[in-house]
């Protein structure tokens, strides 16, 4: 039985992994980010109540779930305050006992965002559509080796210096690109307040993961973002600068790979995606604006409307290969409900004379790609408060059914809307 369970986007990001990670946490020892940063927004609904995580592990609303960032985040140390701040506000326990932050993860600083914010705005064509996060800027000081990490907000010296050091560079970055140069304090005064607040959560991580994994306790590895926003095997450039993939978990946490592990691919019931970029089964039409409208697709972080579209079977089987996806969760089955009679999906799309069932990244935007569309039946009535197999619409079991059997993985688990209770749990995801 695999302690350790990897909670894994499958299409362009904000497919409900906060939900399912939030539900699974209930019975889990830990809930672990090992990638991304605030570009992250991570939806938990308990008791009415609308939490959005950016860089806190979805697992921080159970009391009995630790939380543990990775040294592969990349922390926004402004943001991370104001989160924890903010989740103290609504009465949940953040303290450095339940809260770890590796010392090794880099810091998105100002310059970050600004060059993010600028390079964006700037660009005539090509633009990404990126959150202005600072995450790629963030993303190229770690592997340029010329980040600031949380170890060195503990010695304030040696975060001045570094700081001096950098930002000459930074700031002809920034009037390269247009912008008002950073002024140091603008750079140092936040790193130095949040350094005060966030010190007792900057510890190590590995011990106390590894040490979970070989007592067989249960560890949850949320993932941000999703696969076609992977830096490798997404749809490049148009995509986010970090690894997204499930395996990437163990080499982005230094772990080694765990015995037996499990993939919980989630899959939003259509497809969505906010940012630029290729998108093929994209609706532009009344359909497009209908998934919209009922499944509130607007981004949790940047409250951008989200691009909507069909169900893409073959770039979900892209999905289901990077991956190593072992179990599925199918969310937004409630925005279905009584849509209209059927809807049609991308069963496979012809490329070149060639019928394709699994599409690779870089084939997204080929301008002769034509969708072979299947119709699924939808369903009437509501989903809401279904929380059994059994108390399903017969055309709601038959399109999972159809769905888990296109991508040849088991179904585990369906989300009929965005509480905590709004689940049928089908299996032990554990197992
Ligand atoms: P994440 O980034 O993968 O965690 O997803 P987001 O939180 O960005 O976006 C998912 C949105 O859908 C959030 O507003 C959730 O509250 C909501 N949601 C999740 N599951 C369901 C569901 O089954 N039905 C409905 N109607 N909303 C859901
Ligand atoms: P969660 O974890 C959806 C998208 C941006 C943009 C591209 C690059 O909530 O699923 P970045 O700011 O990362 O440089 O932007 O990636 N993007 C997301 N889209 N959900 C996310 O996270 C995303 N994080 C980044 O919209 O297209
Ligand atoms: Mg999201």
């Amino acid at each position: 039985m695999p302690g350790c369970l990897v909670i894994s986007g499958l299409q362009w990001g904000d497919e409900g992994k906060g939900k399912v990670t939030d539900l699974l946490s209930g019975d889990a020892d830990l809930a672990v980010r090992f990638q991304g940063g605030a570009n992250a927004g991570h939806t938990v609904v308990v008791a009415g109540r609308r939490v959005v995580l950016h860089l806190i592990p979805s697992g921080i609303l159970n009391p009995s779930c630790r939380c543990l960032v990775g040294p592969a985040v990349v922390v926004d140390p402004e943001t991370l305050v104001q989160e924890i701040a903010s989740l103290r506000t609504l009465g949940v326990s953040v303290s450095p006992d339940r809260l770890l932050l590796s010392p090794r993860a880099n810091l998105v600083l100002p310059w970050h965002r600004r060059l993010d914010q600028l390079r964006e705005a700037h660009r005539t064509s090509g633009r990404i559509g990126t959150t202005g996060r600072g995450i790629g800027p963030a993303y190229e000081d770690l592997y340029g080796r010329t980040g600031v990490r949380l170890v060195d907000l503990k010695n304030p010296d040696r975060l001045a210096a570094r700081i001096t050091e950098m930002l000459p560079e930074r700031n002809a970055l920034i009037r390269h690109h247009g912008g008002d140069p950073l002024d140091r304090d603008e750079v140092l005064a936040p790193c130095l307040a949040a350094a005060e607040f966030l010190g007792p959560f900057i510890r190590p991580i590995e011990e106390e993961l590894t040490r979970a994994l070989d007592q067989g306790r249960r560890v949850l590895l949320e993932t941000a973002q999703g696969t076609l926003l992977d830096v490798l095997h997404g749809t490049w450039p148009f995509v986010t600068s970090s690894l997204t993939l499930a395996p990437a978990a163990f080499p982005l946490l230094g772990i080694g790979i765990p015995a037996s592990f499990g993939v919980l691919g989630v899959v939003k019931a259509y497809t969505t995606r906010v940012g630029e970029g290729p998108f093929p089964s994209e609706d532009h039409g009344p359909l497009g604006q209908a998934l919209r409208d009922r499944g509130q697709e607007y981004g949790s972080t940047t409250g951008r409307p989200r691009r909507c579209g069909l169900l893409d079977l073959p770039s979900l089987r892209h999905a289901v290969r990077a991956n190593g996806v072992t179990a599925l969760a199918v969310t937004k089955m409630d925005v279905l409900s009584g849509l209209a009679p059927t809807i049609p999906v991308v069963r496979a799309w012809q490329l070149g004379g060639q019928t394709l069932d699994v599409l690779a990244p870089e084939a997204q935007d080929a301008p002769d790609l034509a969708p072979v569309h299947e119709e699924w039946p939808l369903w009437e009535g509501s989903l809401e408060g279904v929380r059994r197999w059994e108390d399903l619409p017969s055309g709601a079991a038959t399109f999972l059914e159809r769905l888990a059997a296109a991508l040849a993985v088991p179904l585990v688990l369906v989300s009929t809307g965005p509480g905590r209770e709004s689940t049928c749990l089908l299996a032990d995801p554990w197992r």
